[in-house]
């Protein structure tokens, strides 16, 4: 529940990263994501660690959708870590950050022909190829600026992870990647084992977000090396890289409980030592987590405009947000805790929903939590929403999206401008009369 990231003082005001809330709201306005620099430092660097202990050649690579902006990027360019983009226009948001296109991997199910080419001419250090049709295109495109693509097929090995069938991607069934059951993982590697501007140099899956448990990314990596083996008897061929992708789950609420996973990568270590055959190379070992890093670091926060109490008793929270800034729960039933600053967590009377602003029955932000007795211009705070909130975030019902402010040794600097009703109407035309065939 983001315990290092939010802290109370004596008259149960809270702080993140230094810097007391209510001045954050006051100097930047509500909603506001706040993002604490000291717990994603914290992250990185107990991957860089969980990491290097293996012994193994490794790679962290940070999965830029959890969330990502220039500044995201720029902070993250002194670790020397990995970045997975998934589109034209998070390449494009790292470039602009300067970050090495070496050091980036990019990801997507469909990648138009423009950014696959736009990947290729900045010289991006992998490409995660999905589809058959891709493979083609990557082909093409390579072709024609005379260069070679380095690839790695997303493979889906058939695992079932326990998390929110949305979030879930490694079973056969899934949109991603290429089926191991049914032989067009077979064809792909076939495909691109053939292709001259194409280096496959490895293997890909990445199983599900907000797993829990240990045993799925054993299972996964497990999973990918027998496949390899698989290639390695019939052909000859061992991949450089297998990506076991992201998917570490993180503490929303207090039955979350992660594992600890240092013993799973060493149980992974010793497995790729072990299967790897005497005569090959040991593979990179790379791993791409991103709410990991980031979501506890996160929390945003929310003014109280109304409260309400309907008949049959069940008493709504009203805030200033909601679905816009973070459609998690409406889209799979995510839960956030929540905090209200400057009252007694122990004065926790009354059960509340806490609901958004947006025109929707179903913007409801945290649909039943316990809280002290709020008023109208309380400040409530939600935890855990550094990841897949302002990224997810939409400006439906034309409504701006909050600023993200990183907040560190008590300071506090803008990472995005909060959106102006300006910015809402910048790349709409104004109305033009067109022909109507009966008049107003
Ligand atoms: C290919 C891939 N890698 C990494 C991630 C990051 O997952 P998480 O944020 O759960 O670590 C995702 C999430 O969807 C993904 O699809």
């Amino acid at each position: 529940m983001g315990p290092d990231t939010l802290h109370n003082d004596e008259t149960n005001h809270l702080w993140v990263g230094g810097v007391r809330v209510a001045d954050l709201a006051e100097e930047y306005g509500t909603p506001l994501y706040v993002m604490d620099e000291s717990t994603m430092r914290r992250r990185v660097q107990e991957f860089v660690r969980l990491l290097a202990e293996t012994e193994l050649p490794t790679r962290l690579v940070y999965a830029g959708k959890a969330f990502l902006c220039q500044a995201m990027a720029g902070w993250l360019k002194p670790f020397g870590v990995g970045l997975d983009v998934v589109s034209g226009g998070e390449l494009y948001t790292a470039l602009a950050a300067d970050y090495d296109p070496a050091a980036i991997v990019f990801h997507g199910n469909v990648k138009p022909g423009a950014e696959i080419r736009y990947a290729l001419e900045a010289g991006v250090g992998q490409i995660v190829v999905d589809s058959l049709a891709e493979l083609q295109s990557i082909e093409r495109e390579a072709a024609a600026l005379g260069v070679r693509a380095r690839i790695l097929l997303r493979l889906t090995p058939g695992i079932d992870a326990h998390t929110h069938a949305f979030i879930r991607t490694g079973q056969f069934d899934s949109k991603f990647g290429f089926g191991l059951a049914d032989g067009i993982g077979d064809a792909a590697v076939k495909s691109a084992l053939d292709l001259p501007h194409l280096d496959l140099i490895g293997f890909h899956a990445h199983i599900g977000s907000q797993i829990l448990e240990a045993e799925p990314f054993f299972a996964n990596l497990e999973a990918l090396l027998e496949y390899a083996l698989k290639w390695y008897r019939q052909v000859g061929y061992w991949p450089r890289v297998l990506d076991i992708g992201g998917g570490f789950g993180v503490r929303y609420g207090e039955d979350d409980d992660p594992p600890d996973l240092g013993p799973t990568f060493r149980r992974i270590a010793a497995a790729v030592r072990e299967m790897t055959p005497a005569e090959a190379r040991l593979p990179e070992l790379a791993i791409e987590p991103g709410r990991s890093i980031v979501g506890e670091a996160g929390v945003t926060l929310y003014r109280v405009g109304a409260l309400k109490r309907v008949p049959g008793g069940k008493r709504y929270l009203a805030v200033d947000g909601g679905m816009g800034d973070n459609i998690r729960p409406a889209l799979y039933q995510a839960f956030y805790p929540a905090r209200l600053d400057g009252k007694a967590t122990n004065e926790r009377t009354d059960e509340f929903t806490v609901a958004g602003r947006y025109c929707e029955s179903g913007d409801i932000l945290v649909p039943s939590i316990r809280l002290p007795e709020p008023g109208v211009g309380d400040l409530l705070v939600t935890l855990v929403t550094g990841a897949y909130n302002y990224s997810m975030a939409s400006n439906y019902n034309r409504i701006p999206r909050p600023a993200v402010v990183l907040v560190a040794d008590g300071e506090a600097s803008v990472w995005v401008e909060r959106e102006s009703w300006a910015d809402l109407v910048r790349h709409d035309r104004p109305y033009a009369a067109v022909p109507t065939p009966n008049d107003v």
